[in-house]
C-alpha cells in the first residue's frame, strides 16, 4: 500500500517512538522523505522513571538511513514542548502520531487512583495536551494529519484494563470529534487499534506469536492514513499481522420503544416494551448526532400536549450535550 508514499517536504512527530510500534512509524517515515520528531519519555512500561537513551537510538537509525529526525524526551503530558521541538528543528507540524503508551492492569475493585490517573494522563490527556498543541498550526496551514491510538481492549474491553479501555475508547471519542472539527481545514484524525509484539505485549502473548506479530506490518497502514492522498478521516481500523479491518464506530440501533415522556417519568412503560427496546428488527444506524438528537425531536413532536409535556422541538435540541 505505502511502498510509493513519500512525505518529503512534511514535518511528522512520533509520540513514544523509542521502541515498539512509534519506533517502526518513525523509520518508516524517515525512510520516506519526512522530518521526524522522535518523542520517547523513556521510562518502564508502568510509566515509571525516563531516560533519554530510547529516542537517541531511534533518531541516530533514522539519521544513518539518510533521514532528518530530532529526539524530544518530554512526556506527553507536556504537549507544548513536544511541538517546540517540532516547530524549532523543522519550522512546522504536519503529522502528529499519538502512540505513547504504558499499562498498569488491575481487576477493577483492585484499580487504584494512580492507576486511573497515570493510565488517563498518558494516553487521554497526553494525546489531547500533544494534538491540541499542534492544532492551530494543522488550521492554519490547512493540512495536518493526525492518529489516535486506540486498542481492542478498548473496542471490546479486557479483563484486568478498566483504567486503560476507558482511555482507549476516549480516544476513539476525540477522534471522531477532531474528524468533524478538522474537515474544513484538511485535518484528517483516525483512530487504530493495532495488535504488535512490543514490550506492553509480551508478557501476554506467547514468544512465536510476538514474533510474527512484528510492528512493521502495523506502520503502512499509518503511513496511508497520514498521506496526502488519503481521504479518510473520523474512522478507526483494527490491524496486525498484514490485516486491517475498518470498524464502524456508529452503533445499530433498535427502533425502540416510545411510552412518551409522561409516562416515561412515571416509570411507565419500560417493563412492557422491554422486548422491542431491544429488538434489532428493522434496526437503524445513526450516522451523526444530529440523526440521534432528530428521533427525541420526531418523539416530542407526537406527544399529546394534554400529557402536560411541551412538544418543543428546538428545545431538546437546545438541551442536547
Ligand atoms: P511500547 O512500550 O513498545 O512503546 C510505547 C512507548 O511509549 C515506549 O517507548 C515508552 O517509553 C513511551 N512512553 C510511555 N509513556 C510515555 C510518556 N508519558 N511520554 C512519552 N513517551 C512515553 O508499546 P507498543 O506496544 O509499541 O505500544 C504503542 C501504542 O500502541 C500504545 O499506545 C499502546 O497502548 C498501543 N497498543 C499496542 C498494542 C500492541 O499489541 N502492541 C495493542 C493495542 C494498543
Amino acid at each position: 500500500m505505502s511502498e510509493l508514499l513519500r512525505f518529503d517536504g512534511k514535518v511528522v512527530l512520533v509520540t513514544g517512538a523509542g521502541g515498539g510500534l512509534g519506533r517502526e512509524y518513525a523509520l518508516a517515515f524517515g525512510e520516506r522523505g519526512a522530518s521526524v520528531v522522535v518523542n520517547d519519555l523513556g521510562g518502564d512500561i508502568k510509566g515509571d522513571g525516563k531516560s533519554s537513551s530510547a529516542a537517541d537510538k531511534v533518531v541516530e537509525e533514522i539519521k544513518a538511513k539518510g533521514g532528518k529526525a530530532v529526539a524530544n524526551y518530554d512526556s506527553v503530558e507536556n504537549g507544548d514542548k513536544l511541538v517546540q521541538t517540532a516547530l524549532d528543528a523543522f519550522g512546522r507540524i504536519d503529522i502528529v502520531i499519538n502512540n505513547a503508551g504504558i499499562l498498569r492492569d488491575r481487576t477493577f475493585g483492585r484499580t487504584s487512583d494512580l492507576d486511573w490517573d497515570l493510565i488517563h494522563r498518558v494516553h487521554l490527556r497526553g494525546s489531547f495536551l500533544v494534538t491540541r498543541a499542534a492544532w492551530n498550526h494543522m488550521k492554519n496551514q490547512k493540512y495536518g494529519r493526525i492518529i489516535m491510538t486506540s486498542s481492542a481492549a478498548g473496542v471490546y474491553g479486557n479483563f484486568g484494563q478498566g483504567n486503560y479501555s476507558a482511555a482507549k475508547m476516549g480516544l476513539v471519542g476525540l477522534s471522531n470529534t477532531l474528524a468533524i472539527e478538522g474537515r474544513k481545514y484538511n485535518i484528517h484524525c483516525n483512530a487504530i487499534a493495532p495488535t504488535a509484539g512490543s514490550r506492553l505485549t509480551q508478557t501476554v502473548m506467547p514468544p512465536d506469536l510476538l514474533e510474527s506479530l512484528k510492528a512493521e506490518y502495523v506502520a503502512p497502514l499509518v503511513l496511508w492514513l497520514c498521506h496526502e492522498q488519503c481521504q479518510e478521516t473520523g474512522s478507526l481500523f483494527e490491524t496486525g499481522a498484514g490485516w486491517i479491518g475498518k470498524c464502524k464506530c456508529s452503533f445499530k440501533r433498535a427502533l425502540g420503544a416510545d411510552s412518551g415522556p409522561h409516562r416515561a417519568a412515571q416509570g411507565r412503560g419500560h417493563r412492557e416494551g422491554w422486548e422491542q427496546i431491544c429488538d434489532f428488527t428493522d434496526a437503524t444506524k445513526p450516522a451523526a448526532i444530529g440523526e440521534s438528537i432528530s428521533t427525541l425531536v420526531e418523539v416530542l413532536s407526537r406527544v399529546d400536549t394534554s400529557e402536560g409535556v411541551t412538544p418543543n422541538p428546538t428545545s431538546a435540541v437546545a438541551a442536547a450535550p
